[in-house]
């Protein structure tokens, strides 16, 4: 098949629910993506940030090849190995937590919700805050706590029990909270929102509500998670420990696999036939996961992030000097948000032509979010490539 027939296929059987680029990708090593005509890609948006250790890392792939002659499968009537094993690591490098395993951002965020109005139970305490710009998922309470209007059009009514805040604004949050309040749901640095990281005064204040009144907070760490941003966890950049933090995402090195883990005491309000998830903590995602932890560990890649993320914002900042059209760079580590004074839509589709896979959100900022394995030469030669796409831009 060539690219054209693919596209004709998908255009009759594939539920148009995406805006997809013209491109048939068959192959992924590295930072590169292969298309069918031939192209080689370098891509610095991996997976909307799922590969975050790469494509098809050598340690994921080997391990994802020995788990699948074992087990593929097994539901959670039994116990695991590896479920045990990838639980103890992220408690060991997130505050002593428990796991729960799902499938995607959007679940690890439906159970952290539902755990927060479960632990609650018998209190008056039942409503959600969540930030304006926020990107928490697409399940009917993930788009509820999305408090992004386009993505409610259409699917009215949401879940009731829902208040938004302007991110980062303490006075607004301190006025909308009350005893009614039940969990806080914030991204320490918000993704899809265009990049922006939480002020440490503001994840402060949110911990001292929470301490005061008995509701939960609540971090989605579903794109911060896993070292892209120079820590293992966004929120290990302040001084606050949240009680619930969930991921997916880099969580599985490619494979589908979300995780929300909790403080013990707050988990253990999750007994029997309160949750679940038939495909959540499969051997197969959870050896995938394993590796890629082991992976980040053995090749220091937390420590390449914010090498690569000090040397990719130099190299934006002297971009910047010279397109007027940048107004501001933002981010952490090798989450990085480029906010240009004009939409972004015709960059990003120049940069493909050209070789360079980046993503543009709020129509006007560009994310340069590479894997955590990048190279300097890899981010000269975007860089490259992007200032050449500027220099028509004007
Ligand atoms: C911060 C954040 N939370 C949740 C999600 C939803 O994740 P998923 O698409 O795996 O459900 C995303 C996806 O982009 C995200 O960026």
């Amino acid at each position: 098949m060539n690219t054209q027939e693919v596209i004709s296929q998908f255009n009759q059987y594939v539920i148009g629910n995406y805006g997809r680029l013209p491109r048939v990708i068959t192959r992924g090593e590295g930072n590169y993506l292969y298309d069918l005509d031939g192209n080689k890609i370098l891509d610095f948006f991996p997976g909307w940030a799922v590969s975050g250790i790469g494509h098809c890392h050598p340690m994921v792939v080997e391990a994802i090849r020995r788990q699948a002659g074992e087990l593929l499968h097994i539901d959670n009537t039994f116990y695991t190995i590896q479920q045990g094993h990838l639980a103890k690591l992220l408690s060991e490098r997130a505050f002593g937590g428990k796991s729960f395993f799902c499938n995607s951002g959007a679940e690890a965020n439906e159970a952290a919700l539902k755990l927060a109005r479960k632990y609650n139970v018998g209190k008056k305490r039942y409503k959600f805050i969540t930030a304006e710009r926020s990107f928490h998922g697409r399940t009917f309470a993930a788009v509820t706590a999305t408090a992004q209007p386009k993505y409610h059009e259409g699917f009215m009514p949401l879940m009731a029990g829902f208040e938004y805040v302007p991110f980062n604004d303490i006075d607004a949050l301190t006025q909308v909270f009350s005893d009614e309040v039940c969990g806080v749901l914030i991204e320490p640095i918000q993704g899809e929102g265009g990049v922006r990281e939480a002020t440490p005064e503001y994840l402060q204040t949110i911990r001292d509500l929470c301490d005061e009144s008995g509701a939960l907070m609540i971090l989605d760490e579903v794109q911060t998670g896993m070292g892209r941003t120079g820590r293992w966890f966004g929120y290990q950049h302040y001084e606050v420990v949240p009680d619930i933090i969930t991921l997916a995402k880099t969580l599985g090195g490619g494979v589908a696999i979300g995780a929300m883990v909790a403080k013990p005491e707050i988990a253990s309000a999750l007994v029997p036939g309160t949750h679940a998830s038939t495909f959540g903590g499969n051997p197969l995602a959870c050896a995938a996961s394993i590796a890629t932890i082991e992976a980040i560990e053995s090749e220091k890649l937390i420590d390449n992030a914010v090498r690569m993320g000090q040397y990719a914002t130099e190299k934006l900042n002297a971009l910047k000097q010279k397109f007027p059209i940048i107004r501001e760079l933002r981010g952490k580590g090798l989450m990085i948000g480029i906010e240009l004074t004009v939409p972004g839509g015709t960059i990003i589709s120049k940069c493909l032509e050209r070789g360079l896979r980046i993503n543009c959100t709020q129509g006007n900022i560009l994310r340069f979010m590479p894997s955590m394995t990048i190279r300097a030469e890899e981010i000269d030669q975007a860089i490259d490539i992007l200032s050449s796409v500027l220099e028509t831009e004007g």
